[in-house]
């Protein structure tokens, strides 16, 4: 996936968007340089809040030609893959946290004909990871803890991405780095910096305060 985007790309957070405008928003996301709509999909069991799933999905899909960048923060993710292709996802990302069976879930997200990501909590060093990097589209690192948008970055996670970008460079390793939590003009330049292509942005995108040039 590194070959088929000039990144650093930005993804916007319908988590912060205005849900009574949702047309609106998107337009928004369009209009100020968004390449992605990043979907935060909460099950209230993995994570405690309960957001929005395939149906509201369906319903924007016909909204906009960006890919949309399904964040499935779900417990059983692999029970839903399928259903959330269908829905329109393009990228679907799944917590490593959340399953036995990463292998399998990647297989089954390129089955369906989507970008396969996997996502760590602040928690989850990266060498746990080193059985899937390769057949990865996109790792997802949490710089806060997921389940709420509006929080303050977690300094050492965006070290992570750094770790991700030698070790795809080594390895020759095809995926993209996103970052996901707390990117604000403050934090913006050092997730950047530390090498993150997708950057992932909620609140300080919708309340009109980051500075995406
Ligand atoms: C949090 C979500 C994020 C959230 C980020 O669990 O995965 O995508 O929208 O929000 P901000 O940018 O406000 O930290
Ligand atoms: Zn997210």
């Amino acid at each position: 996936m590194k070959e088929e985007f000039e990144t650093p790309i930005l993804a916007p957070s319908l988590l912060s968007a205005d849900f009574a405008d949702l047309a609106g928003e998107i337009k928004k996301i369009e209009n100020k340089g968004g390449k992605a709509v990043h979907i935060d999909v909460m099950d209230g069991s993995f994570v405690p809040e309960i957001t929005y799933g395939q149906p509201v999905i369906r319903s924007v899909r016909k909204l906009t030609k960006l890919p949309f960048d399904v964040h499935l923060m779900i417990e059983k993710p692999e029970l839903h893959i399928k259903s959330f292709a269908d829905a329109g996802a393009d990228w679907i990302t799944f917590h490593y946290e959340a399953t036995a069976h990463a292998h399998r879930i990647i297989q089954m997200i390129h089955e369906a004909g989507c970008k396969a990501g996997l996502a760590i909590c602040p928690g989850t060093p990266v060498p746990v990871l080193s059985e899937i990097l390769s057949c990865a589209d996109i790792i997802l690192v949490m710089t806060v803890n997921p389940g709420w948008g509006g929080q303050k970055i977690i300094p050492s996670c965006v070290e992570k991405v750094a770790a991700l970008k030698k070790l795809r460079e080594e390895n020759g390793y095809d995926y993209l780095i996103s970052v996901d939590g707390g990117v604000n003009n403050d934090t913006l330049k050092s997730v950047i910096d530390a090498g993150t292509d997708i950057v992932v942005s909620g609140s300080s995108f919708f309340n009109g305060s980051l500075k995406w040039s």
